[in-house]
């Protein structure tokens, strides 16, 4: 197995002063697999995709992409190591059409202003026209096209979450990053994403965040339950579904529907 491992996370500890919010994490995603990471609200699914990505330091442990650790990498060297993701919101600048918003996800730089720049100036026409193309045939496989110049505000929210995920798609990443894709989605957008997901699944690895069991249940080659920071269950979906550990701590939130309320975050 680790030797064709793309992400390879070591026995992550996060703490954020006194909170622990991931204690000795240890995951993989290969290539061509999706790995669902699922669990309660302030399990630390967020965490976890903040420090994959650079955005937080862990106190202890490390991560591996493609054999190389990631010790000092920021959010910006992401396009240029091939991974890519998604924000638990929509993150989309308002500023920009759907098809700007998308190109700017290939970019290193992510400033909307240099994306603007880059999109207005005679210098880079070229280059403009190579990314232009890139990025319809991005919205086409989405579904997009017929909303490519519109700003991504006035799109329904679900239309929103898609431009996201085209955006993040625009690098051609080879591990994708997705927190909560599902979120604010009906039973229909669903099975859409679900389509999508499984159709991305031949090109790259996923890491998939998601609250949404079927979903998960049914995409995912692989999950992993975090609780409190912990890993408490990894394995297929067959053997998390049969989990009590997992049960105990998904119906504890369900039932007592404490923390549902501000599940958005
Ligand atoms: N930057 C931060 N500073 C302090 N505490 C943080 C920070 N980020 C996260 N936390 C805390 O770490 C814990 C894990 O949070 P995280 O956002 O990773 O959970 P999550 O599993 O993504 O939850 P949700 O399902 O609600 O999105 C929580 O207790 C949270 O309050
Ligand atoms: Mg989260």
């Amino acid at each position: 197995m680790a030797a064709d491992a793309r992400l390879v996370v070591s026995n992550v500890t996060v703490t954020f002063g006194g909170l622990t919010a991931l204690e000795d994490v240890s995951l993989t995603v290969e290539s061509g697999e999706i790995v669902g990471v699922i669990g309660p609200n302030g399990a630390g699914k967020t965490t976890l995709l903040n420090v994959i990505c650079g955005f937080v330091r862990p106190r202890a442990g490390s991560i591996t992409y493609r054999g190389r650790e990631l010790r000092r990498h920021r959010p910006h060297d992401l396009p240029g190591l091939g991974i890519s993701r998604t924000l638990q919101g929509l993150g989309l600048w308002r500023g920009l059409s759907v098809i700007e918003n998308v190109i700017a996800g290939g970019q290193a730089s992510v400033r909307a202003d240099l994306v603007s720049a880059l999109l207005g100036l005679p210098r880079s026409s070229g280059e403009e026209a190579r990314l232009r193309a890139q990025a319809r045939t991005l919205l086409a496989e989405l579904q997009l096209e017929s909303v490519a110049e519109r700003p991504p505000g006035v799109l329904p929210y679900a239309i929103q979450k898609r431009v996201a995920l085209g955006r993040a798609l625009m690098a051609e990443p080879s591990l994708l990053l997705l927190d909560e894709p599902a979120s604010g989605l009906s039973e229909h957008e669903m099975q859409d994403l679900r389509s999508l997901l499984l159709s991305l699944r031949s090109r790259m690895g996923v890491l998939l965040i998601e609250h949404h069991m079927d979903l998960v249940m049914s995409t995912c080659d692989r999950l992993v339950v975090l609780d409190f920071g912990r890993v408490i269950a990894s394995g297929t979906p067959d053997v998390i579904r049969a989990d009590p550990q997992v049960t105990t701590a998904y119906l504890g939130e369900a039932v007592t529907g404490s923390e549902a309320d501000d599940a958005g975050g």
